[in-house]
């Protein structure tokens, strides 16, 4: 069964003695231009499953309309944070430059295998070029990495726009690539997903035909 966060508000829920069983914590990060440093907004969002379901892995849809170019949306899937970025043309572009600092620019590596259906472009890994979904769960030890940080914010980013992890340094671009010589050797996890419209993703299923 999956569940929807298209009702998700931005007023806290009631309180009450399930009120952390039904919420889930949603973040937007903002990218503004050079410079400016990312923005994270937490904010609580009302929640279908239950725990059992959750922990079961059912499936998650997501209204990604209400996510702004440049944005980014975190929902909870199987207990992990699943990041949804709205990359913008710019993005996009940057993406497809020199990729000599990152360590597995194709996603080659296994340890953590990047579907098929994603790697279509290499340097996007994703199903629509704008949307990129991943697991924000850096592959070192586990801490979750911060931003998207505009290029110029963080010196560990160097020239590029990306990630950065909090616990030993490990930053990661915009597709979740992972630089080299940083603590953590894999890009990102990409969670099963798929689009059931335009503006719906499916965390938690494949395509059908991937
Ligand atoms: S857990 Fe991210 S760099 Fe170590």
């Amino acid at each position: 069964m999956s569940n929807n966060t298209n009702n998700s508000t931005t007023a806290p829920p009631p309180p009450g003695p399930d009120v952390e069983r039904r919420t889930a914590v949603v973040a937007t990060a903002i990218v503004g231009g050079a410079g400016v440093a990312a923005l994270a907004v937490p904010y609580v969002a009302s929640w279908g499953p239950t725990d059992g379901a959750k922990a079961a892995g059912a499936p998650v849809d997501v209204d990604i309309s209400g996510i702004p170019p440049g944005t980014m949306r975190i929902v909870k899937w199987r207990g992990k944070p699943v990041w949804i970025l709205h990359r913008t043309p710019e993005m996009i572009r940057v993406l497809h430059q020199d990729t000599a600092a990152l360590a597995d620019p194709d996603s080659k590596r296994q340890n953590y295998p990047t579907p098929p259906y994603v790697m279509k472009d290499p340097a996007l890994r994703s199903i629509r070029p704008d949307f990129l979904v991943v697991i924000g769960i850096c592959t070192h030890l586990g801490c979750s990495p911060n931003g998207p940080f505009p290029a110029g914010v963080k010196a560990a980013l160097g020239p590029w726009p990306g990630f950065l992890c909090p616990c030993h340094g490990s930053t990661f671009d915009l597709a979740g690539r992972v630089f080299k010589n940083k603590p953590a050797a894999d890009n990102l996890a990409v969670p099963p997903y798929r689009f059931l419209d335009e503006h719906t993703i499916r965390i938690g299923e494949a395509p059908v035909h991937a």
